[in-house]
């Protein structure tokens, strides 16, 4: 039997978690919703966020019966995931910002975090520095931004440099003598403009993307080994919350990904 799994963003990021879920395990029966018509979460405040998703999340998984949900979202996750848990006798694994293998790995100890303004604003992304990161000098970065870029390049728009460089400028910072030399994405739609970020980053730095680790986390909640070498893609559907079809320009995505969804 293989798991069925339901993965959920606010928009396409949740995707970047995805695709290391399919490749440790792409026996997997896989659902991804995009809660569209609720995007960007980031400039929510985190009552009716949460509320929102809560009475969402309920709908989903009464009509997708998943085995475990993954919230490929660090907005929802640093908010909704004990409400969540609370609610529903099932897994849900989350995304939160990976301050903790930044601060282990920086030798500057000056870490850039790249969030949305709800993450950056939330009490647990703060725990996770004071518990994880004394030592750090920690500098959070809430863009509203930067996830509606990453989703316009991923549907093959143009954006120019310069408006990804004005969002992650102010993560570059030196504290007495010493330069960020680590950057946490600590948004799920950040690793698909890795390549854009390298190249418009004020100087060299390590950037940790944890979706490899939160598609581990998921075998390991559900018990689970990798699938061997070899092992098909089973197909998945994909949906928005809107009802609309999928912008045709994401088709290539969506088929990358292993997904299915009703193109416009
Ligand atoms: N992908 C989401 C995250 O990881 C946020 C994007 C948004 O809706 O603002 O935080």
């Amino acid at each position: 039997m293989s798991a069925r799994l339901l993965v959920f963003d606010s928009g396409i990021g949740g995707l970047s978690v995805l695709r290391e879920i399919r490749r440790q395990l792409p026996s997997a029966d896989i659902a991804y919703v995009a809660d569209d018509a609720g995007f960007p979460y980031g400039d929510w405040e985190a009552e009716p966020l949460s509320d929102h998703i809560v009475s969402l999340m309920g709908r989903l998984i009464e009509h997708h019966r998943p085995d475990a949900v993954v919230i490929a979202c660090n907005t929802a996750s640093t908010l909704v995931l004990p409400p969540l848990r609370a609610a529903h006798a099932l897994p849900f694994i989350g995304t939160v910002p990976a301050i903790k293998p930044a601060a282990e790995r920086s030798g500057s100890h000056v870490v850039g975090v790249l969030a949305t303004p709800g993450t950056m604003k939330r009490d647990y992304t703060r725990e996770l520095i004071r518990d994880f990161a004394r030592d750090c000098h920690v500098r959070l970065v809430g863009s509203s931004e930067l996830a509606p870029l990453a989703e316009a390049v991923m549907r093959g728009e143009s954006v120019a440099d310069a408006a990804i460089r004005t969002e992650i400028e102010p993560a570059f910072i030196e504290v007495d003598g010493k330069r960020t030399d680590t950057i946490v994405l600590a948004c799920t739609h950040y690793p698909f403009l890795i390549d854009r970020l390298k190249a418009v980053a004020p100087w060299p730095v390590a950037w940790i993307d944890p979706s490899e680790a939160i598609a581990r986390r998921v075998l390991s909640v559900l018990e689970l080994a990798r699938d061997a070498d070899g092992v098909a893609a089973r197909p998945g559907r994909a949906y928005l919350t809107s009802g609309k079809p999928w912008p045709r320009q994401l088709t290539p995505v969506l088929a990358e990904m292993g997904l299915e969804g009703e193109p416009s």
